[in-house]
């Protein structure tokens, strides 16, 4: 026996949780609590959990009986089949291996100057009472640094065609509609599908390119790209190209989309609570005088306690990726119920991330939640977790750290538009509505 669940057609709760999926999240975990069944057209009956003992149960596993690359399938047409997060088992564990190290540690530290420089370019457009939708501009400097960082392109004629024909197909991409199997149909390339998959060719014509010229010239740098074509497995493989072009379009669409929208909540977050947008600022001036320095370094903006803790409480209260889903390999038991096999599981980060247990007053947005606390990867996980754990998260993480810090450093906005913000599908992510409509006081 499955979980209760709301008696609505699979058709109208596909549409809510297209619409709203923070409304009816909240509506049935209040109606039925932990855990409960949620219909998604395409999906079998999906179970929905979100306390920290079921969350632990499903991280724990090491993939025989939660299978993530199985729930992600949806994503296959954009990142393909080789993608690490389409694959499960043995395959999925060789490529995150290969995938790990250019995101980790110092190797990270490398893209600092990069991060500021993209941040500082953006800025540098901003004149007095301008008054626009922040999003687009948080995508631009988060593409320009993940495009930089995979491909090492200094900016000119090449970079500016990556960024062209990779913001087409996220620009398409971002209809939700697409999501749905029975809308993947190409009708021509005027149908929503059939625009799709050609600006998806177009990009993978520039990838395949440039994986060769490199392979040809031999020419390595401190890139992704470089680091992949030179990683090897276990037993000495190295990535094919198809492989390669799997794992690239992943790195690029999960490693800027995600950051852009996730730096976009923070400024809401930071503009709509009285006094924080003067402490950052605060903070701020006080460490690029206790340094010397004209302006902030990226290691220093990194190190900032109330930036980081800005960003992690933007990431609770709004997550940008709202669910992460596993499919059961064989007949298990789930926070009380005996689930069979091929079920499809959810932790809602966001149900997880507000409950007022670990979170007293959960809506409001409280950065000094995460001064000097550290909070268990149960209660709060916006990058999923165990060996599904987002590859990016550190390297996010240092993104928004140095984007946050620079952007209050440089310029002074407030809010702008005269309706609420709310949360607004994109695709798998949810970004502020409206884009996040800011002016720029000075
Ligand atoms: C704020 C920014 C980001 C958020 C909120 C985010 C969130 C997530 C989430 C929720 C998952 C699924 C984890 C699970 O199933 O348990 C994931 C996986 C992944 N993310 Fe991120 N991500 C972000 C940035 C990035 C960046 C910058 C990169 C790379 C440059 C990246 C690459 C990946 C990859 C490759 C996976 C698949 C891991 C696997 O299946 O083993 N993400 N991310």
């Amino acid at each position: 026996m499955l979980p209760p669940g709301l008696r609505i057609p699979k058709a109208a709760s596909t549409l809510w949780w297209m619409r709203d999926p923070f409304g009816l999240m909240d509506r049935c975990a209040k109606r039925f609590g932990e855990p409960y069944t949620m219909g998604i057209l395409g999906f079998p009956p999906i179970v929905v959990t979100y306390t920290p003992e079921t969350v632990k149960q499903i991280f724990a596993d090491g993939g025989d009986t939660f299978a993530a690359g199985k729930f992600n399938r949806s994503l296959a047409p954009l990142l393909g089949d080789k993608s690490v997060l389409m694959l499960d088992g043995a395959e999925h564990l060789r490529h995150r291996r290969l995938l790990l190290p250019p995101f980790h540690g110092e190797r990270m530290k490398a893209y600092g100057e990069v991060m500021l420089a993209a941040a500082d370019a953006k800025i540098d457009q901003w004149s007095q009472g301008d008054v626009f939708a922040l999003h687009p501009h948080m995508q631009e400097i988060t593409l320009r640094v993940i495009i930089r960082t995979i491909f090492g392109f200094d900016e000119g004629p090449r970079f500016d065609e990556m960024m062209r024909r990779m913001k087409r197909i996220l620009d398409l991409g971002a209809w939700p509609g697409l999501l749905i199997q029975a809308m993947q149909v190409d009708l021509g390339p005027r149908s929503p599908w059939g625009k799709f998959r050609r600006a998806v060719a177009a990009g993978d014509e520039y990838l395949f390119e440039s994986i060769a010229e490199r392979r040809q010239s031999g020419a390595r740098g401190n890139d992704v790209l470089s680091l992949l074509l030179d990683a090897r497995d276990e037993e000495g493989r190295a990535m094919t190209d198809a492989e390669l072009r799997d794992e690239l379009t992943t790195l690029l669409v999960a490693g800027h989309e995600t950051s852009a929208t996730a730096l976009a909540w923070a400024v809401r977050w930071i503009l709509g609570t009285p006094g924080l947008a003067y402490r950052l600022r605060t903070e701020i001036e006080d460490a690029v005088r206790a340094d010397g320095t004209k302006r902030l370094t990226a290691a220093r903006a990194a190190e900032l306690p109330l930036v980081d803790s800005i960003c992690r409480e933007a990431l609770r209260l709004n997550p940008v990726v709202p669910l992460v889903g596993r499919v059961l390999e064989r007949p298990v038991r789930v926070a009380g119920y005996d689930l069979p096999e091929g079920t499809p599981v959810v932790c809602s980060i966001y149900l997880a991330q507000r409950r007022p247990e670990v979170y007293p007053d959960p809506t409001r947005f409280d950065p000094t939640r995460f001064l000097g606390k550290k909070l268990s990867p149960s209660e709060f996980f916006p990058f999923g977790g165990g060996m599904r754990r987002c590859i990016g998260m550190s390297f996010a993480l240092y993104e928004m750290r140095i984007v946050l810090a620079r952007i209050f450093e440089r310029a002074q906005l407030s809010l702008a538009s005269p309706r609420p913000v709310r949360p607004e599908r994109r695709s798998i992510t949810l970004m502020p509505s409206e884009g996040l409509i800011v002016r720029v006081a000075a």
